[in-house]
């Protein structure tokens, strides 16, 4: 499979989803958003993954948001039609993904580029990330999630400041207010990543797939987040991975999911 945007890396079941177009920042343009679907989608369909990093390609930004030429002529019906369809390709579609997906945010994160990683299951930076919406100052809003999800991950009242003021914050004030779960120096963001994925990668792939589907249903309007996770609970008592996950306790040895 072949991308002239992105770079796809599998190795001992990890996938590595890298944006390639450093010198526009990597920003989101329709193709980049195309083909990280069709990568994504090609990624949960190999039994042999088990978990996905996502990073920007070069040293300068994760991505530096949606591709500001592609929508600067926009009429109302293609900027709705623009962020459903980035909503319903990307944004959401990683969010529900069955393998856990880690964002690695290696430099600026804007825009479009922070509502894919906040989209991700969870998110590390390095010391040099800054994040920040800044539509506003573009005269427009988030438009691939990142009202919902940023108050999800910081509260209303930063993501308000946030929203409003179109700043950017620092890889350590993302860490403090949540929004990043560790920083680290550059060189190292991707083999933390591998580190985290490793762990990640012993448990059962089954039983993460069905714990992100409850975890995600807290956040899904119109559903008891308590029954999905009834319902899910069940459901992993009828799999491979629950037999070899008891047995191998009761055993006194380490299950071979
Ligand atoms: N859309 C399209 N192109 C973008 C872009 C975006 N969101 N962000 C950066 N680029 C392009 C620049 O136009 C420039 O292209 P050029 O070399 O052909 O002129 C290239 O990437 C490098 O960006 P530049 O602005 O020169 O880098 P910088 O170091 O001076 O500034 C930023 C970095 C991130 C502060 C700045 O690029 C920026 O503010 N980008 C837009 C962020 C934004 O508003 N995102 C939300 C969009 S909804």
């Amino acid at each position: 499979m072949s991308f002239d945007n992105i770079l796809l890396e599998k190795n001992n079941g990890l996938a590595t989803v890298i944006i390639n177009r450093p010198k526009k920042l990597n920003a989101l343009n329709k193709a980049t958003i195309n083909e990280l679907h069709t990568a994504f989608k090609a990624i949960e369909d190999d039994e042999s993954i088990r978990a996905i990093l996502l990073t920007g390609s070069g040293e300068k930004a994760f991505v530096a948001g949606a591709d500001i030429s592609e929508f600067a002529d926009f009429s109302v019906q293609e900027g709705g039609d623009l962020a459903r369809q980035g909503q319903e390709m990307l944004f959401d579609f990683v969010e529900n993904l069955s393998i856990p997906v880690i964002a690695c945010v290696n430099g600026f994160a804007l825009g479009g580029g922070l509502e894919l990683a906040m989209a991700c299951h969870f998110r590390i930076a390095s010391e040099n990330a800054k994040m920040g919406l800044p539509e506003v100052s573009l005269g427009v809003i988030p438009g691939y999630g990142g009202t919902q999800r940023l108050p999800q991950l910081v509260g209303k009242g930063k993501a308000m400041e946030m929203i409003m003021t179109a700043g950017m914050i620092t890889a350590d004030e993302a860490k403090g207010w949540g929004l990043v779960n560790e920083v680290v120096p550059q060189e190292e963001l991707l083999a933390l990543g591998e580190k985290i994925a490793s762990k990640i990668m012993r448990n059962s792939s089954t039983a993460i797939s069905a714990a992100i589907r409850a975890v995600n249903a807290n956040f899904a309007d119109g559903i008891n987040g308590f029954d999905i996770e009834i319902d899910a609970f069940g459901e992993c008592f009828g799999t491979e991975d629950f037999k070899e996950g008891t047995t191998a306790f009761l055993e006194k040895r380490k299950p071979n999911f």
